[in-house]
């Protein structure tokens, strides 16, 4: 979703004949490999043809978070958890299908806006040393600008691609005001409540085509998710994520109301 180098970025991709989507085409920009399973929340959103399309993160046992934008449907759609090198079988990973797909109803394409998606899952993740679940903020919790916190995914690391090698990379982000995101020399206009941006304004580090989906965690929680931005890692530019404290309540409600649901039925 990340807008101008996109159009590059198509256009190298076609010219390696791989198609690009909007979709979670976004590895990390300027960051590091952090050490093998310390991010245990994060999964992979890939194709049943294996492709990697997207990041997310474990809530619970049954339940996965991503962006709405990661929604490739059901029928398609592979959860790994507990993966690091995601070329390399290393004995860690474990794989599950969905059985159920909540795309935020109020979700925008264009806009971007309520870039979020729930997923359940047909069965539970087992918690072990290399998969456990990510805590989230409370409702309405706020994060102040200056805050340094940490993007991680499987996305490019330059966006014009970067290489295959599949590890997983992180990279620590201070969160930027909505006002300085928002103005004319930024975003003009196109963040929402609903949205929180993170980077430098020299730009050089970022979430990047890949890593749509994953989370961005500060103080141990997970506050935003990568949803947009224009290139990755441009100056002026820092990515934006969707504000998961505008979001916990919609989360807890949809999980509940999942629960009940079942229940009425028998
Ligand atoms: C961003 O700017 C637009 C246009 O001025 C405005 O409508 C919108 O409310 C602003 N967003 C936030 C979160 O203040």
């Amino acid at each position: 979703m990340k807008l101008l180098p996109s159009l590059l970025l198509c256009f190298l991709l076609e010219v390696l004949s791989i198609s690009c989507q909007d979709t979670g085409l976004e590895r990390i920009v300027g960051g590091y490999a952090p050490v093998p399973h310390s991010i245990k929340y994060i999964v992979s959103i890939q194709t049943m043809g294996r492709q990697h399309i997207c990041g997310g993160f474990l809530i619970n046992t049954y339940w996965v978070v991503t962006a709405a934008h990661c929604n490739i449907g059901l029928t398609n759609m592979l959860i790994v958890a507990g993966d690091y090198a995601l070329t390399i079988y290393e004995g860690t990973e474990q794989q599950i299908l969905p059985q159920l797909l909540v795309p935020h109803p109020a979700y925008n394409s264009v806009t971007n806006n309520n870039d979020l998606m729930l997923i359940k899952l047909t069965g539970p993740i087992q918690q072990n040393q290399y998969v456990s679940i990510a805590l989230l903020p409370r409702q309405g919790a706020t994060i102040t600008q200056g805050r340094i916190c940490r993007v991680s995914g499987w996305g490019y690391t330059s966006p014009v691609g970067g290489q295959i090698p599949s590890t997983l990379r992180t990279v620590k982000l201070p969160i930027v005001s909505t006002e300085k995101c928002n103005s004319s020399e930024s975003f003009n206009g196109r963040i929402t409540e609903n949205m929180l941006c993170a980077g430098f304004t020299l730009g050089g580090k970022d979430a990047c085509q890949g890593d749509s989906g994953s989370p961005l965690v500060c103080d141990g929680r997970v506050y935003g998710v990568v949803s947009w931005g224009i290139g990755c890692a441009e100056p002026q530019f820092p990515g934006v994520y969707t504000a998961l404290s505008h979001f916990r309540r919609w989360i807890d409600d949809t999980i509940l109301s999942y629960y009940s649901r079942c229940n009425n039925k028998d």
